[in-house]
């Protein structure tokens, strides 16, 4: 089964995995330096995190009944509207479990969970025209392609389109 909860200390060595691996970093990101955390960063961020606040961080874990969950990616909300009732969201899961059904799973649940738990109108997604696997998956998962910002995303390849994304209720 997938769940999704909130961030916790004990979390901070999966971020900053998840945050610098080359890999994740470029698909999630492009590789750029300001999302390549330290652990204090990561620790700071997790500590101070509120209920209110207008960014959120989650962890995506799996358990099969017998054993401990175990963490397989985070799904984050940045943005938060409260007039609007809007945020954007973003993803990323461990590479082990890429291409295996779970983002499909974990996008559909934590957008249901948006739209019920803050009463939510609109969610946005965004990344780089070049992250087709993303993109399929988003829209597998209801997600409308809104638009393209031209070379508006930086990756360590060079410029990129910028693909919006959205759903609403
Ligand atoms: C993007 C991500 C969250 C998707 O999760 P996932 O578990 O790998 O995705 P799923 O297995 O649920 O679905 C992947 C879908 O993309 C398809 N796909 C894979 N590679 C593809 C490609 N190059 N082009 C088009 N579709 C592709 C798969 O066939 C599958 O679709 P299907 O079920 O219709 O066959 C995950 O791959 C990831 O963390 N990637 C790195 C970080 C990232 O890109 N984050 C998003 C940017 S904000």
């Amino acid at each position: 089964m997938l769940n999704i909860r909130a961030v916790d200390i004990k979390d901070v060595d999966f971020i900053y995995y998840l945050r610098n691996d080359p890999e994740i970093a470029f698909w999630g990101s492009g590789k750029h330096g300001d999302t390549l955390l330290t652990r204090k960063e990561i620790e700071e961020i997790i500590i101070n995190q509120r209920s209110t606040d207008r960014r959120r961080w989650f962890i995506i874990e799996v358990e099969d009944g017998y054993t401990e969950p175990h963490s397989i990616g985070m799904v984050t909300f940045r943005d938060f509207d409260r007039v609007a009732r809007s945020v954007t969201i973003g993803m990323c899961l461990a590479k082990e479990y890429w291409g295996k059904g779970y983002g499909t799973q974990a996008l559909r649940k934590f957008t249901d969970f948006l739209f019920q738990s803050y009463n939510l109108h609109r969610i946005q997604l965004d990344t780089f025209k070049g992250n087709e696997r993303a993109i399929h998956t988003y829209k597998k998962c209801g997600f409308v392609q809104e638009g393209v910002l031209r070379q508006a995303f930086w990756t360590s390849n060079g410029y990129q389109d910028r693909v919006i994304i959205w759903a609403f209720v």
